[in-house]
Order: structure tokens, then sequence, then C-alpha cells
């Protein structure tokens, strides 16, 4: 019972199929502090996973507990309010609002989650230049690391992240990683990544491969 308190999230016995089966009867849980990484090919199911685990998607089987409720069997406000509480999503297409600045794009995160805007976040995060700018010129990679701060402003509890550094040169990547990292220990917070880049999974606490429908463990 003890090991519970420390359990952030538990999904139990997972299975999900679209045209062909992704996954079954996964298990998996994140704990407090806990950095998860989950590496597979493309086509295999890991951002289906990431849905699952991040409120969006019910999963054909199984249960996602969060404070042992399944988030699933929620009235939708239930499910919405864990959703925008505790949940912290970054996409791969990073759903900026095109036609603001960047400023603007942060403030709506901070005026909807009612949290200020921490300038060591934006300067870790290197976008203290581009503030003023339309999201719409900014490369790739700016948007991806505009995408996280918004996310973060948030301070959510759980924080799900889709290829978190695809667009990003190395050093950047490791910089981002520091900083969703860093966030999770201090804020006794979990992190699942899905990454390409072993390099990038091998600075979590735990890594999985998704392959054969199943999570297997990895060392790196
Ligand atoms: N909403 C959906 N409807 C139908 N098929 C889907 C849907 N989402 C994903 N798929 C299919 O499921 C498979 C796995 O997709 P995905 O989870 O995105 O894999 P990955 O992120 O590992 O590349 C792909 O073949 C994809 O086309
Ligand atoms: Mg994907």
């Amino acid at each position: 019972m003890e090991q519970n308190s420390h359990i952030l999230l538990q999904a139990k016995n997972l299975s999900h199929s679209f045209d062909y089966p992704l996954f079954s009867n996964v298990d998996l849980s994140i704990h407090k502090k806990e950095s998860i990484a989950i590496l597979g090919v493309s086509g295999s199911g890991k951002s289906t996973l990431l849905h699952i685990l991040a409120t969006l998607l019910k999963p054909q089987t199984g249960k996602v507990l969060f404070h042992n409720k399944d988030i699933y069997s929620l009235k939708d406000k239930q499910l919405l309010e864990i959703r925008r509480n505790h949940i912290g999503i970054i996409f791969q297409s990073h759903y900026l609002f095109k036609g603001f600045s960047v400023v603007e794009n942060l403030k709506i995160s901070s005026l909807i989650s009612k949290q200020k805007i921490d300038k060591s976040l934006i300067e870790k995060l290197k976008i203290t230049q581009t503030l003023k700018q339309n999201v719409a010129e900014l490369s790739g990679g700016q948007q991806q690391r505009v995408s996280i701060a918004r996310v973060m402003i948030k301070k959510p509890k759980l924080i799900f992240a889709d290829e978190p550094t695809g667009n990003l040169d190395k050093e950047t990547a490791s910089d981002v990683m520091d900083v969703l990292l860093e966030y999770t220990k201090a804020n006794n917070g979990g992190l699942f990544i899905v990454t390409h880049d072993e390099k990038i999974a091998s600075r979590c606490d735990t890594i999985y491969r998704l392959k054969d429908k199943r999570l297997i463990p990895v060392i790196l």
C-alpha cells in the first residue's frame, strides 16, 4: 500500500487496435519523480498509448487509474477537470495559436491555468528573443520550445510529450530534456515521453520499447 502512494498514474491491461492490434495487456505505472521514455518504430502505437494515458483516448480494453479512479469511467466533466488541472500534453504538431505572438500564446495558457509565466522557464527554453514574434514565423524547433513552455506554464503533475525534441539540434534537445527532467523531480511529477532518439531516452529513469504488442524494458 505504501508503494501506491508513490504512483501518479497506473495503466492496467491496456489493449488497443486500429487496422491491426497495436498492443495488448500492457501494464504501466508512472511514479512520482519518474521519467519514462518509449521507443519503437513508426506505426508501433506509441502516440496511441500516449493519448490513452493522457486522458485523450479510451482504450478498447483496460483501465487508466488516477488517484485510484478509472478515468474513463468518470463523467466527461470530471475527466476534463483532470486533463485541465493535472495533465500537460506536448503534441508532435504543436497546435500553437497561429497569428498570435509567442508571448500571446504563453499568456493564453497563463490565463487559462491562472499560473504566472515563469521567466526562468522562458530563459531555459531559449525563447526570450522570440517573445514578440508571430509563432507562424518561427522555425520548427522554436515552435516546439514555445509549445513546451506553454504546457509547462500550467504546472501539470504529469507531462506527456510526443517526440518533444524531434525538431531540435542535439544541444537544444539536451537543454529541453534538462528542463523537463528538473521540473519532474522538483515537483514530484511524472514525465512520459515518446522518442526515436536513444540518447534522449537514456536520460530517463525507465525505458521501454513498444514492440510485438508489448512494452519491453530496455537498458541503454
Ligand atoms: N485515430 C486513428 N484511426 C485509425 N487508425 C489510427 C488512428 N490513430 C492511429 N492509427 C493507426 O495506428 C497505427 C499506430 O499509430 P501511432 O500510435 O501514431 O504510432 P506511432 O506513434 O508509434 O508511430 C498506425 O498504423 C496509425 O495509422
Ligand atoms: Mg507517433
